[in-house]
């Protein structure tokens, strides 16, 4: 699927100028340039063509575009067609792989035209193909009824969630914090989320990590932890993927 979005025509910039412009590419080409061995060969075959789309193509706002690059690689829950809620949306990186993969921009005619509703509590630069809602906190009760005025259905097919609180420092809380806004998303399923439809879900490790999973479990066919190469080693950061949803 070639990326043919706003931005194409840059194929000729060099590397250099590329890092220049967009920091997040430049610290992942860092990270590929710290591996050795396996985890270099492994890194570049799986992130080579996101790059290279990078390099040519495509500034990704933010780092965290090869996270799910390499999730979505792997685990195929993006299709072009497909109707996406993006929470913890900004600075807009995660928005921009999936309007490329859901097809959000029409850009190929010859398959469905997707759907991208981005939602975070700060502000997001505007995308093309992307519905943004900005200074918007999920866990508001009002919010609802806003993302339920902006999706051309009523439910999506995928909800993705790499939403973090601040961190505080404190391991603990921090954790609690991120599950206890985990929980809620799952919650709000209920109301935008399609029977068979997938969560995407970034936690901190802890204690109470095995509830969610439990609940997830309740609510959905299969779920299982990915932790992705991209996310940096020293981070306790992983997602749960929960797909099949069971649709209550
Ligand atoms: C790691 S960043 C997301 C990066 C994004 N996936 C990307 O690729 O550009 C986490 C985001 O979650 C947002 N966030 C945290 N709590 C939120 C809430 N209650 N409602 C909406 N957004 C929230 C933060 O403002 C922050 O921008
Ligand atoms: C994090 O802090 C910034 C700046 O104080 C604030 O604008 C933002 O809303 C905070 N994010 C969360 C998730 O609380
Ligand atoms: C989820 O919903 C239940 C019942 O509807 C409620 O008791 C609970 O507090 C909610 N959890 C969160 C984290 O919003």
């Amino acid at each position: 699927m070639a990326w043919r979005g706003p931005g194409a025509a840059g194929s000729g910039r060099s590397l250099v100028s590329l890092s220049l412009r967009c920091r997040c590419f430049h610290a992942a080409v860092a990270l590929l340039k710290r591996k050795t061995g396996a985890d270099h060969q492994w890194l570049e075959r799986h992130l080579k063509d996101p790059f290279v789309k990078a390099t040519k193509q495509q500034n990704y706002r933010c780092r965290s575009a090869f996270k799910l690059l390499e999730i979505d690689d792997k685990l195929h829950i993006l299709r072009p067609g497909l109707s996406v809620l993006d929470c913890g949306a900004a600075p807009g990186a995660w928005s921009q792989v999936a309007v490329e993969r859901v097809n959000a921009l029409g850009t190929d005619p010859t398959v469905p035209t997707g759907f991208v509703l981005g939602i975070d509590l700060l502000r997001i630069s505007p995308l093309d193909g992307a519905v943004f809602l900005s200074e918007t906190d999920i866990t508001d009760p009002s919010t609802l009824r806003t993302i339920h005025s902006l999706l051309p259905a009523e439910k999506v097919d995928v909800i993705l969630s790499d939403m973090a609180p601040n961190a505080t420092g404190i391991k603990e809380l921090d954790h609690q914090k991120l599950i206890s806004l985990c929980l809620g998303l799952l919650n709000l399923s209920q109301s935008l989320l399609k029977p068979k439809g997938t969560l995407l879900c970034k936690f901190w490790d802890g204690q109470d990590s095995r509830l969610l999973q439990g609940r997830l479990k309740e609510q959905f066919q299969d779920v299982r932890t990915v932790k992705p190469q991209a996310s940096r080693k020293d981070s306790a950061e992983s997602y749960y993927l929960a797909r099949l949803y069971k649709g209550k």
